[in-house]
């Protein structure tokens, strides 16, 4: 089974367009609807530049949220502490750059090992599981495995938007990063960029366990709802049939 991560930073960037002054959007009500139709896990990205979720909302949802908390944050001595502090059952490491319009690329792990060693284990000595957002790039697979990663979460943005060959080329990227992954034993999820019809093929990516998903669902649930658009999201991810 495949489970479904809703990540729900865009409610809170509804709400932080009038700089948070209005009570609605009402986060825990929609993380409420979003398990009530499948969700198996909360995705929340708490931001240096704070443009959606707040620390009152990490703070909220580490004592509410109904099923595991996944805590997306970049790798700075400021997380580590509210991550200690809130204790989400996963942290997951991202890259931020303060112009992006989302989070654009993996995480050079590579590059940066002994720093995301060093964080990776303070905070799985406090329970925390810990998964890499990082490209479908073997060299940073081996590198999450030295660094200990529980799992490795493949950055399927590049995937989405490419068309003929190079969408082709980029899937078999996907699959051997995934096959990789798993055979050093990390866990496998994917994300970003995710739609239905994108879900659709994801989900024969070997191996994997989990997909974490947020614009699309909040953009389609402007016609019917959160609870449908989650109900759909899931009933894809889980019908073997494509
Ligand atoms: N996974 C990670 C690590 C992300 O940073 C994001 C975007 O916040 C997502 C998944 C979800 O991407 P999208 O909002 O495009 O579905």
């Amino acid at each position: 089974m495949i489970r479904l991560g809703v990540n729900v930073d865009h409610i809170a960037t509804l709400r932080q367009l009038r700089g948070g002054s209005t009570p609605y959007p009402d986060l825990l009500f929609y993380v409420k609807e979003s398990v009530r139709a499948g969700a198996d896990q909360i995705t929340i990205h708490l931001r240096e530049d704070r443009r959606h979720i707040q620390l009152n909302d990490l703070k909220l949802l580490a004592k509410n949220c109904p099923v595991n908390l996944n805590l997306e944050m970049a790798a700075s001595s400021e997380m580590l502490k509210l991550a200690k502090k809130y204790k989400p059952t996963w942290c997951c490491f991202v890259p931020e750059k303060r112009q992006e319009l989302t989070t654009e690329g993996g995480l050079d792990v590579l590059r940066n090992e002994k720093k995301i060693k060093l964080y990776a284990e303070k905070l799985q000595s406090f329970g925390i599981e810990i998964s890499l957002f990082i490209e479908p790039n073997l060299e940073q697979i081996r590198s999450s495995y030295r660094v200990g990663a529980d799992a490795i979460e493949l950055h399927t943005g590049k995937w989405v938007l490419l068309k003929g060959r190079r969408k082709q080329l980029e899937w078999r990227r996907l699959v051997e990063a995934a096959k990789l992954g798993h055979k050093l034993g990390m866990r496998v999820h994917a994300g970003h960029g995710l739609d239905l019809m994108h879900t659709q093929k994801i989900k024969f990516l070997p191996f994997l366990r989990e997909v974490n998903i947020g614009h699309f669902l909040i953009c389609d649930s402007l016609k019917d709802g959160l609870f449908a658009s989650v109900q759909r999201m899931k009933k894809t991810l889980t019908t073997r049939k494509s």
